[in-house]
């Protein structure tokens, strides 16, 4: 656990690409955080192998092991993804998969976890938020339903999601929302 008194939130991207959306909104929920909440952003989902039983064991190499330490060290995690063919993108799949072992013990058990992001769709990845809290609600974490954000891009007008001071100000709430369900009310 955590040394600070801080709500330490792990936060995952489902999208690897250099300019995505997704990434910005979590960059911009870094920034938003508010005081006594700390958002650290895990970054190497690219690199991880896909999962395979057979080479978790003792050695699991990193990142792999970086993965579930952050996640261990965690108090909740914040997940922003975009939606690919109607569902979770295969990066974020892959990080629930590493997450949901030890099977009921694994490293964010019983610890919130919010949903949230962006897609070009009308709905703005909605099939894919859903999804995601499912599979998660499966793996371990006690996901927030209610806690809900899926931006349709276009809603963006092409600026960089900080500009968006709708989307700034549901962030905010997003944010309070995970933490209070940590024990730990914070005023946004
Ligand atoms: C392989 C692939 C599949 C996609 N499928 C969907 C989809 O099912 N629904 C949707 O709304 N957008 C879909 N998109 C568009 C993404 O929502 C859009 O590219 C979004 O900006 C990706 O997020 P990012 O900017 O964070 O990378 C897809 C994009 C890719 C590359």
């Amino acid at each position: 656990m955590p040394e600070s008194s801080e709500t330490e939130v792990l936060v995952l991207v489902g999208s690897l690409r250099a300019g995505s959306v997704n990434r910005q909104i979590a960059e911009l929920a870094i920034q938003e955080a508010p005081e006594g909440v700390r958002l650290r952003l895990f970054d190497r989902l690219g690199e991880r192998p896909f999962y395979n039983e057979d080479s978790d064991n003792d050695q699991v190499a990193e990142p792999g092991r970086a993965l579930r330490q952050v996640a261990g060290e965690a108090d909740a995690a914040l997940v922003v993804t975009p939606e690919y063919n109607g569902s979770i993108p295969g990066v974020l799949k892959n990080a629930i998969d590493w997450l949901s072992r030890p099977f009921g013990n694994s490293a964010l058990k019983d610890k919130p976890l919010a949903v949230i992001g962006a897609a070009l769709g009308r709905y703005g990845g909605v099939w894919a938020h859903d999804e995601t809290r499912k599979s998660f609600g499966i793996a371990g974490p006690r996901v927030i339903e209610d806690v809900k954000l899926s931006v349709p891009v276009a809603t963006l007008d092409g600026k960089h999601p900080r500009e968006n001071a709708e989307l700034v100000a549901n962030l905010r709430d997003v944010i309070g929302k995970l933490a209070a369900e940590v024990g730990n009310p914070v005023a946004v």
